[in-house]
């Protein structure tokens, strides 16, 4: 019955892996850049200590592991200076259910989010009951936001509580913020008494290995999340945490322990062992991301060199695995070919050449704006570690970016 429920739609990165599916079902070959998923396998001691563990069938306490805790703490200080007392991480099966539980823990709250950015983040504020401000930012603020964006939202606050969402490298658009622009930002935060929630999941796979954690900048109220989704390659896992400040209020704390005490209980005990072989020694862990980071590096460019030489506009990523194009410049041919939404961009797209790509509505975008996602990662991992070459090894991303030009060019 209308009415009873409240309206919320399954999440559409996940909707496109499901119509993908549908025409690969139909013997359609479908180049797969709409999902966001790393092709790369975990380390191979950190899979063999999840084929080791499987006995472990135990709960274990909320907050996680505490010899996993600390060896987090330790590898994060090592890979990017940041600081987190261990008994101030929260260990979860996703990071995406510790960003929700962060956003239940308010009663009441103004919650200021980009635009564009992650899918789940605009759903996950408004079944908690909050008041959305977004953010808008443009191609040539390179989609990031900055203190004069900030203090605009401000003037839409309703409540006394505020939460500003950042994200970077980010989802969608692969691009990360300068050091000085973080300052500007945690002033401005500062200022508001905001709580920033600083997604970092992509922060190890910064393509210039410089990821600045957003704590640095503003020790006081900010929560980082992160887990093995991304870096690791293991989303299925469902392995993820939150960083919290060193003076976090009590009542908050325990209400964030108590809240995952009555929803998911614990992250998988398995898993939880699994994860101590990969945080356990960065060094270790290093040479596996940098192998990854190097073939991200060469396959984003590739893509954005290639998009924009046809000029579908693009800034090349710098880290991650995500472009956000934008086809604007092809407007009028478009709309003479009944395309005027990011939706029907994506669909006939799909449809006409079986590329997938997620549109830009679904990250907080006006269904108008021709812009949309492209997750580079419809290649195979390369058997021999240092001979990766983009031809012989990513073919479909070749296939791929090439059947897009083509059809932008399409009269
Ligand atoms: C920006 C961003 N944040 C959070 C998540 C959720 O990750 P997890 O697998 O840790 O729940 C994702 C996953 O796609 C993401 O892209």
């Amino acid at each position: 019955m209308k009415g009873l429920y409240k309206e919320i739609e399954e999440s559409q990165t996940l909707l496109i892996n499901t119509q993908s599916k549908l025409l690969i079902d139909q013997n359609k070959k479908v180049i797969k850049f709409g999902f966001g998923q790393s092709p790369f396998l975990p380390p191979k001691s950190v899979l063999k200590a999840l084929k080791e563990s499987v006995k472990h069938k135990e709960y274990t306490s909320v907050q996680g592991d505490s010899e996993l805790r600390e060896f987090m703490s330790a590898f994060h200080k090592q890979h990017n200076s940041l600081e987190v007392d261990p008994n101030n991480i929260l260990i979860a099966p996703g990071s995406k259910i510790l960003l929700f539980n962060i956003l239940m823990a308010f009663k009441n709250a103004d919650v200021f989010i980009p635009s564009p950015s992650w899918v789940s983040y605009a759903p996950q504020a408004r079944l908690a009951g909050h008041h959305i401000i977004k953010l808008n930012t443009t191609f040539e603020e390179r989609w990031r936001i900055n203190s004069k964006t900030i203090v605009e939202g401000t003037k839409l606050k309703k409540h006394e509580a505020s939460i500003l969402i950042l994200n970077y490298p980010g989802n969608p658009d692969g691009l990360t913020y300068s050091e000085q622009e973080l300052i500007d930002i945690a002033q401005i935060a500062k200022s508001q008494n905001m709580l920033v929630i600083s997604d970092e999941i992509y922060g190890l796979l910064n393509h210039n290995h410089s990821h600045l954690s957003f704590s640095n900048y503003y020790p006081e109220k900010t929560i980082t999340t992160t887990g093995l989704s991304k870096w690791c390659g293991a989303g299925g896992w469902r392995f993820g945490a939150a960083f919290l400040y060193k003076n976090i209020e009590p009542e908050f704390k325990q209400a964030l322990i108590g809240i995952g005490s009555e929803t998911y209980s614990c992250a998988a005990a398995p898993v939880q062992i699994a994860a101590k072989t990969a945080y356990k020694n960065f060094n270790e862990t290093k040479d596996y991301v940098d192998y990854q980071i190097d073939i991200l590096k060469k396959i984003g460019n590739y893509c954005s060199d290639h998009l924009n030489s046809e000029k579908i506009k693009v800034h090349a990523p710098q880290g991650g695995f995500y472009i956000f194009p934008d086809f604007s410049f092809h407007k009028e041919k478009l709309n003479l070919r009944g395309i005027t939404t990011s939706h029907q961009l994506c669909e006939r797209l799909l449809i006409e050449t079986g590329v997938a790509l997620l549109p830009a509505s679904a990250f907080g975008f006006d269904a108008d704006n021709l812009v949309a996602r492209l997750a580079y990662v419809d290649f195979k991992e390369p058997k021999e570690k240092h001979l990766f070459n983009i031809q012989n090894d990513s073919p479909n991303i070749i296939e791929g970016i090439e059947k897009i030009v083509n059809w932008i060019g399409k009269s």
